[in-house]
């Protein structure tokens, strides 16, 4: 039997849009992300487009990835941009010593991630290292990118290859330096990021910078940041990871069992109280919500696969995630005051992943379908949508059966998502609206459905639709599933 919720999208109310870079992703030089996943160089046998891997890089044209933060994460405050450029051959061999203390030949520097932005049409938003560098290696990055003239920097990049300046829309300085970005005290760390920051506009002028922020319920952090830094900052960071367990033992990609499945969900779910924590301190110190906030590292985070090298956070990607991911950017649509960009951890063969890659092979998981299906939602004008019915208990968990989102794109046309947490329960789902709803549907067998490299497609949308029942829009919204239709 179906369980019923009504669906209200009150359409007198629009909120501030959703900025297509709520959509943006993160890439680091951690494990196959760069290497293997994205790079593989333009002499492999692996398909590519000047060393870019093909399957890869029309696979993320798709999903119209808008916006792409690199190098790191924790790798970027141990990262000196000149190792990066210049003659492959002569560039320096470093180790990576976050991220499995593997060597890192520096194969994949400025140019090879800026070309990589421009080829699948992203925004660059660039990690500067606040953590072991220095300002002036900040302003001569900027600068090395940014300058039309004739210094010599700039004359060292069109001697590397590229004679246009790039764009670089997006600088965050520092990462996470209350931990692996130099374990500075919040006082600290919201000083050193003025200098830095005064450095790198400097030098790019026009870009938007975004402070280190802190992680999950750090509001202590957020508030020293906008007291000391707000000012000089576009946006200020927040990192937020899901997972089943704790940090010592994170739980299972696959074979977890429904209180897992129910845990991690409502951990997911927790992000929009700590969003309106973080909101409410920033209104604070920035009542006319200038500075956005900024989810630069989101997603979820478990035990790494087994057998897989230690430090490269290898993980499969079920349909959990792709309800992770669903929940997670509904949360974004209703903070659109003060979320303006966020990163999903990470792009290729890393944590939540878009893809996963072995050798010459790919595919492309629960989570890059979700986005797929979200796609119409960036730049679209969001509604509140409110849900009432039944919730999925299940012993201490209390959530909601359905959650939804409601948009309207450029064109007028209004996009719905519903998201069935319960992993057996299908709901019947009345709305208020009325027309002709068409679109796709994300479902699976089991709740850790997956697509391997032998099943590519074992978790894949589906054509779906809505029907007139009443003068009403009705849905039937299996179990664990996320529909996204257009309503004409
Ligand atoms: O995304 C993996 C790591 O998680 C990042 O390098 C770091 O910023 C965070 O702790």
């Amino acid at each position: 039997a179906q369980v019923a919720v009504d669906v209200s999208v009150d359409t007198t109310k629009a909120g501030p849009k959703i900025e297509r870079t709520i959509y943006g992703q993160f890439a680091e030089h951690l494990g196959r992300g760069i290497y293997e996943g994205i790079w593989v160089g333009p002499d492999s046998d692996i398909p590519n487009i000047n060393g870019y891997r093909k399957d890869v890089i029309e696979a993320l044209r798709k999903i119209k990835v808008p916006v792409i933060r690199w190098p790191g994460g924790c790798f970027a405050d141990d990262y000196d941009w000149r190792d990066g450029i210049g003659p492959a051959a002569k560039r320096p061999e470093r180790m990576n010593k976050f991220w499995g203390g593997v060597p890192e030949t520096n194969a994949f520097g400025t140019h090879e991630f800026m070309n990589f932005s421009e080829l699948i049409g992203a925004d660059a938003y660039v990690a500067a290292n606040m953590g072991s560098a220095t300002p002036r290696d900040t302003a001569q990055w900027m600068e090395y990118m940014t300058a039309s003239g004739t210094s010599t920097l700039a004359q060292e990049r069109r001697a590397n290859g590229r004679d246009k300046p790039w764009t670089v829309k997006y600088i965050g300085v520092g990462n996470e330096s209350w931990g692996c970005g130099g374990e500075m005290r919040p006082e600290f760390a919201a000083d050193l990021s003025r200098q830095f920051g005064s450095y790198a506009r400097l030098h790019a002028s026009g870009s938007f910078r975004v402070a280190s922020g802190g992680s999950a319920d750090n509001f202590n952090w957020t508030d020293v940041m906008m007291d000391r830094a707000g000012k000089i900052f576009d946006g200020i960071g927040l990192h937020y990871y899901t997972m089943p367990g704790d940090w010592a033992k994170k739980g299972q990609a696959t074979g977890f069992t429904e209180r897992e499945w129910a845990v991690t969900l409502r951990n997911a779910m927790a992000l929009d109280g700590m969003i309106t924590r973080h909101e409410a301190i920033m209104d604070k110190h920035d009542p006319k919500k200038r500075v956005a906030l900024v989810v630069d590292e989101w997603g979820t985070w478990y035990d790494q696969e087994p057998g897989s090298t230690p430090g490269f956070l290898y993980q499969q990607n079920t349909m959990r995630d792709a309800e992770v991911a669903a929940l997670t950017l509904n949360i974004f649509h209703r903070h659109t005051e003060r979320v303006k960009m966020a990163n999903i951890a990470q792009m290729v063969n890393v944590l939540q992943a878009m893809i996963l890659t072995d050798k010459g092979r790919m595919t492309l998981t629960p989570t890059y379908h979700l986005f797929d299906l979200y796609a119409p939602f960036q730049g679209a004008t969001p509604f509140p949508a409110m849900v009432s019915g039944p919730r999925y208990v299940l012993g201490d968990v209390d959530l909601p059966m359905v959650d939804a989102s409601a948009a309207k794109d450029a064109n007028g046309k209004m996009w719905l998502a519903l998201v069935n947490l319960d992993p057996k329960k299908s709901a019947r789902v009345t709305t208020n609206l009325t027309g002709k709803a068409q679109g796709r549907l994300l479902s699976a067998t089991a709740m850790d459905s997956h697509n391997s490299f032998d099943k590519p497609d074992a978790v894949k949308p589906v054509a779906y639709s809505g029907r007139m029942t009443g003068g009403k829009l009705v849905f039937d919204l299996p179990a664990k599933a996320v529909a996204v239709v257009a309503i004409d």
